[in-house]
């Protein structure tokens, strides 16, 4: 009798200690660490691409980019509602780091406030997405992580720069072979900077640096430092975009071979010619 008493005891135990890390963390189903979501949404890139329409149509690409917005979704939707009310932009980029696990109710979780944006909307995978189950989900959820579309006078490329993390997924002959084939400027999203010491060496370095200095290539964005910096390689601007933190933003204004910078505060960067 004592025995069972202490069995139920466990039992009891056991569930209100499940309960209370369910109700803590988030709904989930099955596993945090499955690939199980419970959202509907699929190929949403491939949904971007086919609701993209013609940007050109008024002379001018806008194209907002936010990065890194990790455990911040109520400040991802602060910048969402901003950027909605001071411009008008044809498509969004997230520059990925969605998530800071890569667990199956963070993905629900960013995708609730995804639904909000209202553009289309490409999400590059950033490293923290690429953790256990994080390759499978992003795949079911967005489709390929290396992914590349045109519009009239350009071509992006969004690129997964997740090298340690899911290596089978990172293709850097892929991007060099992409932007070589392009007969279009070049533009590259990925969430890690191409230049970044710590992870690119050797080989991969070079064709990265090849990339980067490529005449096609006139703009190459990323995210992943969380603090906004404007740098040029051989006249390719490389634009690291802000952790989505305090309403934090950019909009890359392109026209005519030219663009301009905006974010929450104005103009930042007025027309510039992009390298020839
Ligand atoms: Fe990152």
């Amino acid at each position: 009798m004592k025995a069972k008493a202490v069995v139920f005891g466990v039992i009891v135990l056991s569930f209100l200690t499940f309960s209370l890390v369910g109700i803590g963390c988030g709904k989930y189903r099955g596993s945090p660490f499955s690939s199980d979501i419970l959202r509907g949404e699929r190929d949403l890139n491939l949904s971007a691409v086919a609701s993209l329409g013609d940007p050109e149509a008024d002379g001018i690409i806008r194209i907002a980019i936010i990065a890194d917005p990790h455990q911040n979704y109520k400040d991802l939707e602060d910048a969402i509602s901003t950027l909605k009310r001071v411009t008008d932009v044809d498509f969004l980029v997230n520059l990925g780091d969605i998530t800071n696990s890569s667990y199956n109710m963070e993905y629900d979780q960013y995708l609730r406030s995804h639904s909000l944006i209202g553009v289309p909307s490409f999400v590059v995978a950033g490293n923290h997405d690429m953790l256990g189950a994080g390759p499978a989900i992003f795949n079911k959820v967005f489709g390929t992580s290396n992914l590349f579309f045109e519009t009239n006078s350009y071509r992006f490329i969004l690129f997964n720069s997740a090298n340690l993390e899911t290596p089978e997924n990172f293709h850097p002959d892929w991007l060099l072979s992409i932007v070589q084939a392009s007969t279009k400027p070049v533009m590259i999203f990925s969430h890690i900077p191409l230049d970044d010491k710590e992870r690119f060496h050797g080989d991969v370095k070079a064709k990265f640096t090849q990339i980067v200095q490529d005449s096609r290539v006139k703009a190459v964005m990323n995210g992943h430092n969380h603090a906004y910096l404007l740098r040029y390689d051989s006249g390719t601007v490389l634009l690291q975009v802000p952790r989505v933190e305090g309403n934090q933003w950019v909009v890359l204004e392109v026209q005519a071979g030219q663009y301009q910078i905006i974010n929450q505060a104005g103009v930042v960067v007025p027309w510039q010619n992009f390298k020839p």
